[in-house]
C-alpha cells in the first residue's frame, strides 16, 4: 500500500506543513538496484584508540567504496572502537566522531566495530556495551534516512571475518536496517569473497517456504538475483499465485504444506543434490486477546510458526540434506521482542524462533557446519499490514528511526547477507529489520 505521507513530505509544500506540525520526516531511502548497487560516496575510516583487531584496512578495502582518511562528505564513516577497554577510552569515540557526524551524506552510514564484552574484565565489558547505547542513540538522532550499526568482532580475531557483514551494512541493501547489533563468531574458516560477486549463491540450492506471496516471494527474488537455484514453496491452496511468482523468477514452485508430518522427506526429495539456504519464512497470525483465544487459534499459530521450524530442521539436519556451508534463516518478529496485544500465540512463536536460533546455531557449526540465524521484521508493507486499521498502521509505519515502513525486498536482503558464502561468522544472530523501531527497543 502506497504510504501517501512519505509522498506528502517528499514535496515542498507537504514538507514545510509537515515541519511546522513538528511531524516526522521520512526520508526516501535508496535501496539496491542495478543502476545504484552501492552507496554513492567515500568512506572515512577512523579509529578510537588502538585497533584490538587485525585487517581492518584490508576489509574496508574490500567493502565496494573507496577508502579515505580525512573528512569531506563521506557516504559512509567505519569507527573502529575494538580498542576501547575503559570509560575513558570512550572519550575517543567522541573526538572521532564529534567534528564528522554532520558531514555524513544523506543515506549515509555510520559502522562502529567493537569486541564482544568481557564476563571476567569489568571495565572492558563496560566500555564495549556503552557503544550499544552510543549507536542506538546515534540512529536515532542522525535521520535523513541514515543508519547506525555496532558491529562486534571477537578481540584478537580479524576483521576478515566481518566482510561480508560489512558490504551489507555498508551498501543500499541495509536501507531498512538500523540500530542494530551484530556479534560475529570467532568464526572457523571463513571463505574469501565469491568468485563472481554478482552471484555469490550460484550452484547453491535455496528453498524459501511461504514464498508465494510478500516477504517471501521477495526472498525467493533475491536469492535468485544472487545465482541460487530457488524451490518456492507455499501451500497447495496457494498454489497458482506461486507457480506465477515461481515463473517470474525461473525457481521451482513445491506445492506443500510445510506442517504436514512428511514435508521434510518431501523437500528431501525436491533436492537430490541437497540444499545450500533453507530460509523458514511461512507464517501465519490468528489474533485473539487470550481470553478469547480458543485452543485451535492457539495451536495453529505454534505449530505453522515454530513447530513446523523446529521438526523441518532437525529432520533436514540430522539427514544430512543441508551441506556443510549451509544456511538456515528464520523468520522472527518484532511483536516476538516487543510482544503485543491480541497476539499472545504470535508473539510466542516468534519469541520461540530466537531461542531456537540462539541455542542450535553454534551446535549445527560445530556439528554440521551450518549456520543459523533469523530476521526480526518491523513494520514491513504487505497485504497483511495494508489490512490493519488506518491509525495502528500509520503509528507502527512512524514509529520508527526511519518514519517509514520497510518493504518486503529489505527482509529480503538481510535474508541474503545471512545467506553469503562468507558469512560464516554470523551464526546465532537475530536481525530486526525494522527502521530501530521503538518497539522493543
Ligand atoms: N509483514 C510484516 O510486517 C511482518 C512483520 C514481522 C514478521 N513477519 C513474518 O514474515 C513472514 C512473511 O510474512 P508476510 O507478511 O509476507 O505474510 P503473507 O501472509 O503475505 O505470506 C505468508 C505466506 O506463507 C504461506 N503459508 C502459510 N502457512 C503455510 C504453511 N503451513 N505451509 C506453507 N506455506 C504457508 C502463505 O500461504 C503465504 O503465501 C511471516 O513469518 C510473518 O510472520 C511479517
Amino acid at each position: 500500500m502506497a504510504d501517501r505521507y512519505l509522498h506528502l513530505t517528499g514535496t515542498a509544500p507537504g514538507r514545510f506543513l509537515t515541519r511546522r506540525l513538528g511531524l516526522p520526516q521520512p526520508a526516501p531511502l535508496r535501496r539496491w538496484s542495478l543502476e545504484t548497487p552501492r552507496l554513492e560516496g567515500s568512506l572515512l575510516h577512523l579509529t578510537a584508540g588502538a585497533s584490538a583487531v587485525t585487517g581492518v584496512a584490508e576489509a574496508l578495502s574490500r567493502s565496494g567504496l573507496p577508502v579515505v582518511g580525512d573528512t569531506g562528505r563521506p557516504a559512509a564513516i567505519v569507527l573502529d572502537a575494538t580498542g576501547v577497554t575503559t570509560a575513558a577510552g570512550l572519550g575517543d569515540v567522541h573526538a572521532a566522531l564529534h567534528p564528522v557526524v554532520r558531514s555524513l551524506a544523506p543515506g549515509g552510514r555510520i559502522v562502529v566495530l567493537g569486541t564482544v564484552p568481557s564476563p571476567d574484565d569489568h571495565h572492558q565489558a563496560a566500555a564495549q556495551q556503552a557503544l550499544e547505547g552510543f549507536v542506538r542513540s546515534l540512529g536515532k538522532e542522525t535521520g535523513r534516512g541514515s543508519t547506525v550499526q555496532l558491529v562486534r568482532i571477537p578481540a584478537g580475531g580479524t576483521a576478515r571475518a566481518a566482510e561480508s557483514t560489512l558490504r551489507f551494512l555498508l551498501s543500499p541493501r541495509s536501507a531498512y536496517v538500523s540500530g542494530q547489533v551484530i556479534e560475529l563468531t570467532a568464526a572457523t574458516a571463513t571463505p574469501g569473497p565469491a568468485a563472481d560477486p554478482a552471484a555469490p549463491l550460484t550452484g547453491r540450492t535455496a528453498l524459501v517456504t511461504g514464498a508465494a506471496r510478500g516477504i517471501g516471494a521477495a526472498v525467493a527474488s533475491v536469492l535468485a538475483r544472487d545465482g541460487a537455484r530457488v524451490i518456492a514453496l507455499d501451500v497447495p491452496g496457494a498454489r497458482e499465485e506461486l507457480e506465477r511468482t515461481a515463473d517470474r523468477l525461473g525457481a521451482t514452485a513445491l506445492p506443500l504444506d510445510i506442517t504436514a508430518p512428511d514435508a521434510a522427506d518431501r523437500i528431501a526429495a525436491a533436492v537430490p543434490d541437497g540444499l545450500g539456504v533453507l530460509v523458514h519464512n511461512a507464517g501465519i497470525t490468528r489474533d485473539r486477546r487470550l481470553a478469547n483465544m480458543p485452543a485451535d487459534r492457539w495451536a495453529s499459530v505454534i505449530e505453522v510458526n515454530l513447530d513446523s521450524v523446529l521438526r523441518t530442521t532437525d529432520e533436514l539436519l540430522d539427514a544430512g540434506v543441508i551441506t556443510r556451508g549451509g544456511r538456515i534463516v528464520a523468520t522472527a518478529s518484532i511483536a516476538g521482542i516487543a510482544g503485543n496485544t491480541g497476539q499472545t500465540n504470535y508473539a510466542a512463536s516468534k519469541a520461540g524462533i530466537i531461542g531456537l536460533v540462539r541455542s542450535l546455531g553454534p551446535r549445527a557449526a560445530a556439528d554440521h557446519g551450518v549456520t543459523v540465524n533469523a530476521v526480526a521484521p518491523g513494520f514491513i508493507e504487505t497485504k497483511m499490514t495494508a489490512a490493519v486499521p488506518l491509525f495502528i498502521r500509520e503509528a507502527g509505519r512512524r514509529m520508527n528511526s526511519l518514519s517509514q515502513g520497510g518493504l518486503p525486498v529489505d527482509v529480503a536482503e538481510a535474508v541474503a547477507w545471512f545467506a553469503q558464502p562468507d558469512s560464516t561468522a554470523v551464526n546465532g544472530q537475530v536481525l530486526r529489520v525494522c527502521g530501530q523501531s521503538l518497539l522493543g527497543a
